[in-house]
């Protein structure tokens, strides 16, 4: 019988590991006698006592019989069927709707649109890299690993960092919350899904702005919702058009820099969006992804600072102040709802990681944070406005600007291309080493002209010039062909 050993860990792992393939698969059915130690040994060139730990971890979990170094024979037990298993493509049992849901979902996003190594990509959501950030962050998980508490953390978050995130929330963003009001999640995905299991029941509606995020339409649809869409024009959210037929539940909204049109929502309108919501008695979840980083003024305050009767869910994240794969956000809740959600997270993971919190609350309160922020605003700052500049000098008239002064992105209409065309020149783009993204994905409807959201964080202001060269470029040759 030949063994082929996998080379993956310990000797005597390896050999377990053969052998139990090897009966599985029926190539020693049961009742075949296994070759003696001392030749096995010999002849994979192991030591007896490997092969001796071998059999007798085979002998202990009931696959072999006898003793030992005497004789062992393959158990009834461990016989399976001659050929080895197939891979199912199918569950052998049903899926939950919610799981099948889900999976559709992930199965449709999972080829991915991401134009991974482009020499220039500006794909959205890409975190500006700053070295500083990295070392003081090394050093602030060194010294929280260091003072760990091993017992589970608090599932609401640790205290440390919750009162880290209201100082700066009333400091940036015009929220007086208390550290009791704050709950520390994953991130926003986490934070939409928790506040879908709270407050859905499948088939509940909830309404998203038109176009949207897709990380927070998924999270609504995988819960079942029925979910309708608002119209946003340059103002944001078209509030007056927002649906009364339905008994709406839940609406999420992007009010400080809206996504991903980059508008804000006016004052009047925020009023009448909190003023529909209290006559719909549904609460609203406020996405303020990036309302930190505004270049022309100073940050909006937040929607929930107007909130007061407690309709708002106000959620903020790490992934873009910081970097995603930190994996960190918060959400301030309305008192009424606060046991609901701290109940959802100690059922859903019993907790973020507390030295990771630990670190994050203390990278906020020595300061390193906010000098991280200050650097990122310039250094993001630089490279909108040398993009805004090789746009202007490359693309000539073919592209409308829709610059809200904020976030790391913008948007360009393309209003002389046909949709088609604009798929062809993301190919050629492509092809030519520039990672350009359609914002189609993001509108539940085809918008009427078609547009590029432009990812600007990653890039330096030297690499966004030559991008839009190249952009400039492709659109010429789109042109003349
Ligand atoms: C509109 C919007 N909200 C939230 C996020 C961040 O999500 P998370 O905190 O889950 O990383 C993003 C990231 O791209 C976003 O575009």
């Amino acid at each position: 019988m030949y063994l082929e050993l996998d080379e993956q860990g310990p000797r005597y792992a390896q050999l377990l590991r053969a052998l139990k393939s090897a009966i599985l698969g029926g190539r020693y059915p049961a009742g075949a006698k296994l070759p003696a130690t001392r030749v096995l040994a010999r002849q994979l060139e192991l030591s007896r006592n490997t092969v001796l730990a071998a059999y007798e971890q085979l002998r202990a979990e009931g696959f072999i019989e006898g003793r030992v170094g005497s004789g062992c024979y393959v158990a009834e037990i461990a016989q399976a069927p001659s050929a080895p298993p197939k891979r199912r493509t199918r569950p052998a049992a049903p899926l939950s709707r919610r799981g099948q849901r889900g999976q559709d979902m992930y199965d449709r996003n999972i080829p991915g649109r991401q134009h991974k190594g482009v020499r220039y990509n500006l794909q959205y959501g890409l975190p500006v890299t700053n070295p500083a950030l990295s070392s003081a962050w090394r050093r602030e998980l060194h010294y929280a690993a260091a003072r760990a508490e091993l017992d589970y953390p608090n599932p609401q978050g640790v205290i440390a960092l919750r009162e880290s995130v209201c100082d700066y929330l009333k400091r940036r963003r015009g929220i007086v919350a208390a550290a009791e009001d704050v709950m520390i999640v994953t991130g926003t995905q986490q934070a939409i899904a928790f506040a879908a299991d709270v407050l859905l029941d499948e088939g509940d509606t909830a309404v998203v702005e038109d176009p949207n995020y897709q990380g927070a339409r998924q999270a609504l649809l995988a819960q079942g919702a029925h979910l309708l869409s608002c119209r946003v024009d340059d103002d944001g959210l078209v509030a007056s058009e927002l649906p009364t037929g339905a008994a709406v539940k839940l609406l999420v909204v992007t009010p400080s820099h809206q996504f991903p049109t980059g508008s804000v929502l006016t004052l009047p309108r925020r009023m009448e969006l909190l003023a529909y919501a209290d006559a719909q008695r549904c609460f609203v979840v406020e996405d303020d992804y990036d309302g930190e980083f505004r270049y022309d003024a100073r940050p909006l305050a937040a929607l929930k600072s107007l909130d007061s009767n407690e309709r708002v869910i106000y959620i903020g994240s790490f992934s873009k102040v910081i970097f995603p794969s930190l994996r960190l956000g918060y959400m301030v809740l309305p008192p009424s709802l606060r046991n609901a959600f701290v109940a959802a997270k100690w059922l859903n993971d019993r907790g973020c990681p507390a030295i990771e919190q630990a670190a994050l609350a203390r990278l906020i309160s020595t300061g390193a944070f906010e000098r991280h922020l200050r650097q990122t605003s310039l250094a993001l700052k630089a490279r909108r406005a040398a993009l805004l500049a090789g746009i202007k000098r490359h693309t000539g008239n073919h592209v409308q600007l829709a610059d809200s002064g904020a976030g790391m992105h913008v948007v360009a209409w393309l209003p002389r291309l046909t949709h088609a065309q604009v798929e062809r020149l993301i190919e050629n783009a492509r092809a030519r080493g520039l990672g350009l993204y359609s914002i189609n994905p993001y509108y539940m409807r085809k918008p009427s002209r078609p547009g590029l959201m432009l990812g600007y964080a990653d890039l330096p202001p030297a690499d966004l010039e030559a991008a839009m060269a190249l952009l400039g470029r492709c659109l010429r040759e789109l042109s003349d062909a």
